[in-house]
């Protein structure tokens, strides 16, 4: 595997391939891996003669008061775990290679509503700093497909609409949550967590499955359901930010004949902020 930390490296690289008419897979990632970023390699060796991988802790996408300082960046360990899946490339650049000396002078993407709703109520500007660095990476990598997790999928939704709104020649793929046994989905976050903590996570998994059988089940009454399942974490020591049931393709609000939703939630639970969310089809 080689790692680039300039732009130049990496285009570099990406230009021979082109040059060998091979195609080229890109997974962008901040970093401390686990088998839920480890799985999205796997796919994308599956869709590409070559992949990219990117680690960079993107600075935009974190408010005041959030844990970009205290975010776990893992290097080295992540690129053992890169050349053992068989990565091709590993981009890991500086701060300064990505964003300018000024940030307060940069042009930034907003992908309006969808920014706003749901996690970006309570985190200002998130999908603002991470639509604007995934437009960055995808046109310094410049690849045949992206690969996003679905454990993200306001973020994916968001990065869909972007793509398709800016006429970014990339195909989007998404990609299922990887879960540990209890159901808790792989977070870099979840390193926060106590033992105990941990194990009381899965039932955050655990709600978004009662709410999924209520909706099989042909419950419609969606601010009762998204009512007692919040409550519900609340009394698991919780503090929920959200729970809501919406529809899976533009996140809207779903009427009484809809027939695909994702329920999601985001809570939290000591120093972490988990969110998870499952997609339920009639
Ligand atoms: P990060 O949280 O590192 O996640 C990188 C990618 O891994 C995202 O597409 C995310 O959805 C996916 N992922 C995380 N946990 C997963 C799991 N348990 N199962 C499947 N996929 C999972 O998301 C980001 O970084 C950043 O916002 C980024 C897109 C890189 C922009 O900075």
């Amino acid at each position: 595997m080689k790692t680039a930390h300039a732009i130049p490296e990496l285009r570099h690289s990406v230009r021979l391939w082109r040059e060998q008419s091979l195609s080229v897979a890109f997974v962008p990632t901040m970093g401390n891996l686990h088998a839920g970023h480890i799985h999205l390699v796997e796919e994308a060796k599956q869709l590409a003669d070559r992949v990219v991988v990117s680690i960079f802790v993107n600075p935009s996408q974190f408010g005041p008061g959030e844990d970009f300082a205290a975010y776990p960046r893992t290097p080295e360990a992540d690129s053992a775990q890169l050349v053992a899946v068989g990565t091709d490339l590993l981009f890991l650049p500086p701060v300064a290679e990505i964003y300018p000396a000024d940030p307060a002078r940069m042009t930034y993407v907003d992908v309006p509503g969808l920014s706003d709703d749901l996690c970006g109520q309570f985190r200002p500007g998130h999908f603002r700093g991470v639509a604007t660095v995934v437009l960055k990476l995808l046109n310094q990598v410049r690849p045949d497909v992206a690969l996003f997790g679905a454990k993200d999928y306001q973020q994916l939704t968001v990065i869909r609409r972007m793509v398709a709104d800016l006429d970014v020649p990339v195909r989007i793929q998404g990609v299922p949550t990887v879960r540990e046994e209890n159901g808790l989905a792989l977070s870099s976050r979840n390193g926060y967590l106590s033992a105990e903590e941990k194990a009381r996570a899965a039932s955050i998994y655990a709600q978004l499955c009662a709410a999924a059988a209520e909706l099989r089940g042909g419950a419609r009454d969606y601010a009762r359901i998204e009512r007692e399942r919040a409550e519900a974490l609340r009394h698991q020591g919780f503090v929920p930010d959200y729970f809501a049931i919406r529809r899976q393709d533009d996140l809207a609000r779903p009427g009484p004949g809809e027939t695909r939703w994702v329920v999601l939630t985001a809570a939290r639970l000591g120093k972490a902020r988990l969110i998870d969310n499952l997609q339920v089809e009639l």
